[in-house]
């Protein structure tokens, strides 16, 4: 298909149609008018303002874009915003306390160098905090912890230090609860 015949409005189609949407984000509920086709990935981003929310692959497979969907780590990229509609969802900006005091897996991903670039930084935080809220005492082999961060990928660390940020997660966690 040539490039101009998929530009809709540039074709004198109409534009997208606004759809209202409403939902809870990090404890405060949101209402916009938007794009049936906007991801949530880029809902929270643009609309909303909240851009510790990172965009990779926008396909599913990096899960730099992780939040928290009704209990349940997802990515934002794979639904469109018009989908969470009446949801409740917690993202990356959540994490820390309003004093600024780090959560225990932010504390652990800085006391065990879990980062470089931090790209994909709240991702591992989400999709982690998302795991040890449910899994408390959870299995820390090697195996194990890769199974769990498999879903989240990086580009720079080797993955070393970020398996040692989860067990050193999971060991805050138990003293903090
Ligand atoms: S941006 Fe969503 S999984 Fe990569
Ligand atoms: S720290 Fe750079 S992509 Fe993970």
């Amino acid at each position: 298909m040539a490039r101009s015949a998929m530009r809709g409005t540039a074709l004198g189609q109409s534009p997208d149609p606004r759809v209202a949407v409403s939902m809870t984000v990090n404890g405060e509920r949101v209402e916009r008018e938007v794009s049936p086709r906007m991801l949530l990935s880029d809902f929270i981003r643009h609309e909303l303002g909240l851009t510790g929310t990172h965009v990779g692959c926008e396909h599913g497979v990096c899960g730099c874009c992780t939040v928290i969907i009704d209990g349940k780590a997802g990515r934002s990229c794979l639904a469109f915003a018009v989908q969470a509609d009446g949801a409740d969802i917690r993202t990356i900006e959540s994490v820390a306390g309003r004093d600024g005091t780090l959560h225990p897996v932010q504390q652990a991903f800085r006391e065990c160098h879990g980062l470089q670039c931090g790209y994909c930084t709240p991702g591992f935080v989400m999709s982690i905090l998302d795991y040890l809220e449910d899994n408390p005492d959870p299995d820390l082999s090697e195996e194990a912890i890769r199974e769990v961060l498999s879903g989240n990928l990086c580009r720079c660390t080797g993955y070393k230090n970020i398996v040692a940020a989860f067990r050193r997660s999971a060991e805050l966690m138990r003293g903090s609860q």
